[in-house]
């Protein structure tokens, strides 16, 4: 497609998120688990003389207030002179989930245009400017499994988990990060005994202890808000989900299951009436950038 280059923009999950309190700036500390799934938004690069985007699929705003053009801006800014490009976004991940499409999409947005442009911006560059898009965007720069510090932007590579199935039930109702954490009501004390590293490990090298590594401290918080998720995830759980967990701050809820044949079953189980995605774990990518 004459010049153009196209690149995926992957949702993500946490699998386990503890909230540790509540910090100076406003923003909560915390620490997670990303995981990478094959629930693809995809972001196509095409030469231009001006900066432009059009979204196709889900509808959400096409304007300056969407972080793919926010991304390009920044990234303009940054290389100077004034160099353009038409943006396509083709959005499947749905926003307000805590799936991180948007975040994903200004990722893929810094990493496609530093490659059109000819910008050469190292990782820990694009990190940088990663972190004032949003906490998960320097997350999508690596991909994966990963470690989540700090806002969640302080990132660490974890080893690949089996590839499990994925049932991702996306209620039409979004919730708002903000409110959620609002809600949460953390106290400004920094909690240090976190335990998730503990979980990961004991689950990474047992293959037992699934439940309690995907525990997620805003779940309750978001329950308040929309009491379908705690009934979603004992569902899951009846149709034999190893574990079943809010991600991010909502609305979103997934189930994990073996394999895909045992995901499907538990989605057909489920009904019709709600948007339900199957998918699995993906990979992260090994050129850091
Ligand atoms: O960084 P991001 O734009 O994703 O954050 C959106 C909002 O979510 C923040 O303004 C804050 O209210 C809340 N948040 C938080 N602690 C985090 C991440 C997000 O309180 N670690």
């Amino acid at each position: 497609m004459n010049g153009a280059l196209v690149l995926d923009a992957p949702a993500k999950l946490n699998l386990g998120l503890q909230v540790l309190g509540r910090r100076d700036d406003g923003f909560h500390e915390l620490v997670t688990v990303f995981q990478e799934i094959d629930l693809l938004d995809q972001l196509s690069l095409f030469p231009a003389s001006e900066i432009s985007l059009q979204v196709r699929g889900l509808p959400v705003p096409e304007g300056e207030d969407n972080l793919v053009m926010q991304a390009a801006r920044l990234l303009a800014d940054e290389l100077g002179g004034s160099p353009g490009a038409r943006l396509v976004l083709h959005k499947r991940i749905p926003a307000g989930a805590g799936l991180g499409g948007g975040s994903s999409d200004a990722a893929s947005t810094l990493r496609g245009l530093n490659q059109l442009w000819g910008g050469g911006l190292e990782h820990e560059e694009l990190r940088r400017l990663a972190l004032r898009l949003g906490s998960d965007v320097p997350y999508f720069l690596v991909g994966g499994t990963a470690l989540g510090m700090g806002r969640g932007e302080a990132v660490c590579p974890l080893p690949d988990l089996p590839a499990l199935a994925v049932c991702l039930i996306c209620p039409e109702q979004e919730l708002s990060t903000p409110e959620v954490y609002k809600k949460g009501g953390f106290p400004l004390t920094v909690v240090r005994n976190y335990n998730i590293m503990n979980r990961f490990a004991q689950y990474a090298l047992s293959g037992k202890g699934l439940d309690e590594l995907v525990r997620n401290d805003l779940q309750e918080a978001a329950t308040e808000m929309l009491p379908a998720i705690d009934e979603w995830c004992a569902r899951l759980r009846h149709q034999g989900a190893l574990a079943a967990a809010l991600t991010g701050s909502g609305s979103a809820v997934y189930g994990l299951f073996p394999d895909a044949v045992a995901a499907s079953k538990a989605a057909e189980s489920l009904g019709t009436r709600t948007r339900i995605f199957l998918c699995s774990f993906r990979s992260g990518r090994t050129s850091g950038t």
